[in-house]
């Protein structure tokens, strides 16, 4: 059989519609990526039953793939699969939460699951998270603060007119506040060079996720060990200056050290994590702030909502909004929000079949890859509608049911849905918020008119796709803040 790997990379979309036309039905069809069968699906209700079928479709063979292209050694792999009563010993299992809170004696992959679960998604939790990344934001959308990262020619009083990259200042503003909700300052001053060697990185992370040769990924790999480098000194400090360390990463740090895994996986396991905290959200950020200054009336409709989310919560140039009216009472933000989820987002379900079953019909075999891309259901004309592939948040004005669509899954399903989807949509809300509270907003003018970017068709994505281009933006204080 042909391997279809690297069309596969470039484009799961294109070879979606040519097999499908090959084919020319919904029922599943099988292609080779990366050497192993591929079980392409079509139909939503075959990924639904991929979904409910976790005896015999499973994630973690991706998952061990996933963290051995980081770097993570066979070791640490088969620990975090393995029984921990058969490794934790000695004074580590009084202290084991994988000893004393695991009744069913889940395998640690299993139990951390559960931790995401509870620390991103319980009200009170993603409370003080929220509020951590709000006082962060703040400091960082001060006018004296703009970072030289993003700043392209500097402004030296608040009425002076700033240039902007909007992709760097999206991707730096949105990972700085959420690094630094998870980890504190601590991780700055320890390894100041961090989120530089992170951002490095994360340009070139799907290198890293497709498994190219490493000689082609060179400079993607040299980061990613530099940002490990730097989270593994900061891990090695001592409890107490892990003070403001989230729960989830303490747990995380200890219940590996517990099983016996070393320093320098640890930090590259807490590495694949913050990649997953942080890939996606900025470039959702960035996707929205691009359509709001190419489309004026939109944008003014989107800032009379935030406005009304910030009356009678004035306090100076420490103006905060309110996130129930943030969440609950801004349409045109909650459809602009939906539509870039829609569009711009190449979210696919995997699993492997460690035990043989059928999916739509077709027998899968034990090592079978399933693969739904699930932008082939989000640009389709028979769920979205005849202009599918344009980007048109009134839909989601226009019929409010439509998020509930099945097809419509920007934060996948299933076991492995993704639990920080509540805090990703409040820190993208709060950014936009007080971006567009705090700045006026313009483009950079251009000698052929305005340019609304494209997706990098060059740059494979697996969940939230780049532009094609940047975009340059004026920026100066609004007067009222
Ligand atoms: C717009 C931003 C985000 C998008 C589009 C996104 C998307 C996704 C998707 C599609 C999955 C499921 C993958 C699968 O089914 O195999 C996932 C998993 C995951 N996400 Fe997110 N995510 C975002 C933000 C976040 C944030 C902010 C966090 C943490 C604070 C997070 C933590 C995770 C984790 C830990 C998993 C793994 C779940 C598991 O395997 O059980 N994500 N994400």
């Amino acid at each position: 059989m042909k391997c279809h790997t690297w069309a596969f990379i470039r484009n799961p979309e294109k070879l979606i519609n040519d097999g499908f036309h090959y084919f020319g039905s919904n029922q599943p069809f099988s292609i080779v990526v990366a050497g192993r069968r591929t079980i392409i699906l079509r139909d939503v209700q075959d990924v639904a039953t991929v979904w409910r079928n976790t005896q015999a479709l499973s994630i973690d063979p991706f998952v061990v793939l996933t963290l051995g292209a980081f770097g993570i050694g066979k070791p640490t792999l088969e620990k975090i699969f393995t029984d921990p009563r058969d490794l934790i010993q000695g004074q580590a299992r009084m202290k084991s939460v994988l000893i004393n809170s695991n009744p069913n004696n889940k395998v640690y992959m299993d139990l951390e699951r559960e931790w995401f679960t509870s620390q991103l998604l319980a009200p009170e939790a993603l409370r003080t998270l929220q509020k951590k990344y709000l006082a962060y934001l703040n400091e960082s959308l001060s006018w004296t603060a703009l970072s030289p990262t993003y700043v392209l020619s500097r402004a030296s009083s608040p009425e002076t007119t700033t240039v902007v990259s909007l992709r760097k200042f999206c991707q730096y503003t949105v990972s700085y506040c959420s690094t630094n909700t998870f980890f504190g300052k601590k991780l700055q001053q320890i390894a100041p060079d961090f989120l530089q060697h992170y951002q490095e990185f994360e340009k070139g992370s799907w290198k890293i996720f497709y498994r190219l040769p490493s000689f082609l990924a060179v400079d993607s790999h040299r980061a990613k060990e530099r940002a490990v480098d730097g989270l593994a000194k900061y891990l090695s400090m001592p409890d107490q200056d892990h003070s403001e360390l989230e729960w989830i990463f303490q747990t995380i740090v200890s219940e590996l050290g517990y099983l016996g895994v070393g320093d320098q996986d640890i930090a590259a396991f807490v590495m694949v994590i913050i990649w997953a905290i942080n890939n996606n959200a900025h470039k959702v950020a960035f996707w929205i702030l691009a359509h709001l200054l190419h489309n004026q009336p939109y944008l003014l409709a989107v800032c009379d909502e935030i406005d009304a989310a910030f009356l009678g919560r004035e306090r100076g140039s420490e103006g905060e909004p309110s996130m129930d009216i943030l969440l609950s009472a801004c349409p045109h933000l909650d459809a602009i929000w939906y539509e870039t989820m829609r569009v711009y987002n190449a979210t696919s379900v995997i699993r492997q079949a460690t035990w043989p079953c059928t999916v739509g019909g077709k027998r899968v075999h034990v090592g079978d890859q399933l693969i739904a891309p699930f932008r082939q259901f989000h640009l389709n004309r028979d769920i979205f509608g005849h202009d599918a592939t344009a980007f048109r948040p009134e839909r989601f004005l226009e019929n409010r049911t439509l998020p509930r669509t099945k097809g419509y899954a920007p934060f996948g399903g299933g076991y492995t849905y993704c639990p920080g989807r509540l805090f990703a949509q409040r820190e993208i809300y709060l950014f936009v918020a007080m971006t567009l509270r705090r700045f006026e907003m313009g483009l950079v003018p251009r000698e052929r008119g305005p340019r609304m970017p494209q997706v990098d068709k060059e740059t494979p994505s697996a969940a939230a796709m780049s532009p094609d281009e940047d975009v340059l933006v004026l920026l100066q204080q609004r007067k009222h803040v």
